[in-house]
């Protein structure tokens, strides 16, 4: 097999790095970067156009009932970087997909929708009170519930409120794949089963509280790698009927989807909460037992006993002092960073070069971003 470039010219701690030969700079004008971002703008109206008849529908049925759609509308309407859309028109184009064929829309644009589901459930699970820089949707509803002076417990009416939000977004997501193939909705049954075990499994590891780093591994992957880039991918090359590209879609696809929901823990810790529009050390607060936590609890005695009192979220610039003095932050960076070289391997020889270098590129700023 073919060497693969050296891709990353990364300092300790930068922040977002991009790659020494393959800047997001470089791939924007490429024609794989142009029609992928053509189909995206296309996705993006087709969830608008979908949404704005929605709404009508129920306005007129009766005006109060929009509040709900409103999640929805609010949660898309918010942006967000639309990866799993991404992934799934990269996918379906690499794989000699027809760019004219309305059905790659449609699972490009059901996968922002089950993202926009799987993040309205994920605020009220983790207790989030901001997301993409505005409160969550259970926040803003317990806060309209106070303001209107209304009966029963506010937290719970928001919630409940936010968790309806979240099932009409996989419902609307289940519509847009009302008339996709069978392979298609084969590997989406898949995906949306990963995405609630593993976000069982993340609630569940939180409270069991025990260290084990490949069970986190395992817990990222299944939460949020698959749904996130392996799945959409494979998605795309089914949809695009070709087979050939499953395996090593799939390889790349956990590789590149365990180096973001890496990074997603890293900038959770350590990044900056404007950029990522989400409260930071939640992880810590919320005890989630992701590779850098598991890593420190197992490995570093001076980070176990900083648990071992009653119980209490230690204090987390003390934790942060000691995740970089104690090389643990290091160490997740070298996962994320061989990670990215794997799924380079993956790829290799099974695309165009054109398509290598898109997708060297986008595994990239998956896994070397700031938001
Ligand atoms: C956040 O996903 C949730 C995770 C799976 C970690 P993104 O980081 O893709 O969120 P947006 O869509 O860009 O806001
Ligand atoms: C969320 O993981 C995964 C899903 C949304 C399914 P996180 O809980 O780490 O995501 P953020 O950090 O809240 O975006
Ligand atoms: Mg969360
Ligand atoms: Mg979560
Ligand atoms: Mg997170």
């Amino acid at each position: 097999m073919r060497e693969i470039p050296v891709l990353l010219c990364r300092a300790p701690h930068q922040g977002a790095q991009v790659p020494s030969t393959l800047s997001p700079r470089h791939t924007t004008n490429a024609p794989s970067r142009r029609w992928r971002d053509r189909l995206l703008t296309r996705v993006d109206e087709r969830i608008e156009q979908f949404l704005a008849t929605e709404r009508q529908r129920w306005a007129a049925f009766d005006p109060d009932s929009v509040e709900v759609l409103d999640c929805v509308v609010g949660m898309f309407g918010s942006g967000g970087k639309r990866l799993r859309p991404a992934f799934c028109i990269a996918g379906y184009l690499a794989a000699g997909g027809d760019p004219d064929d309305p059905a790659i829309v449609d699972v490009a644009a059901a996968l922002e929708l089950l993202h926009s589901f799987a993040l309205l459930h994920d605020d009220v699970m983790d207790a989030s009170e901001r997301r993409r820089n505005r409160p969550t949707a259970h926040v803003l509803h317990e806060e309209l519930h106070g303001q209107r002076g209304w009966r029963g417990e506010g937290r719970r009416y928001g919630e409940a409120v936010a968790v309806l939000g979240g099932d009409l977004a996989l419902v609307y997501a289940e519509r847009l794949l009302a008339d996709c193939p069978p392979g298609v909705r084969r590997i989406w049954g898949e995906l949306c089963t990963e995405l609630v075990v593993g976000q069982f499994l993340d609630l569940r590891s939180a409270a069991q509280f025990e260290a084990d780093p490949e069970r986190a591994r395992c817990i990222a992957l299944l939460k949020s790698g698959h749904y996130t880039v392996s799945r959409p991918l494979t998605l795309g090359a089914a949809l695009a009927g070709e087979e050939r590209l499953l395996a090593p879609f799939e390889e790349y696809g956990m590789a590149v989807g365990e180096a973001f929901q890496l990074r997603d823990d890293l900038l959770d810790f350590f990044g900056d909460a404007v950029l990522t529009g989400k409260p930071g050390q939640l992880d810590l607060q919320q005890h989630k037992m992701t590779l850098l936590m598991s890593l420190a609890l197992r490995d570093q005695p001076v980070v176990q006993a900083l648990f071992a009192g009653d119980g209490t979220t230690p204090d987390p610039d003390v934790l942060r002092h000691l995740l970089n003095a104690t090389g643990v932050r290091d160490r997740v960076e070298e996962v994320i960073e061989e990670r990215v070289i794997a799924a380079g391997r993956a790829i290799d020889g099974t695309l165009t070069p054109e398509w290598v270098a898109e997708f060297l590129a986008m595994a990239n700023e998956a896994a070397y971003r700031n938001g």
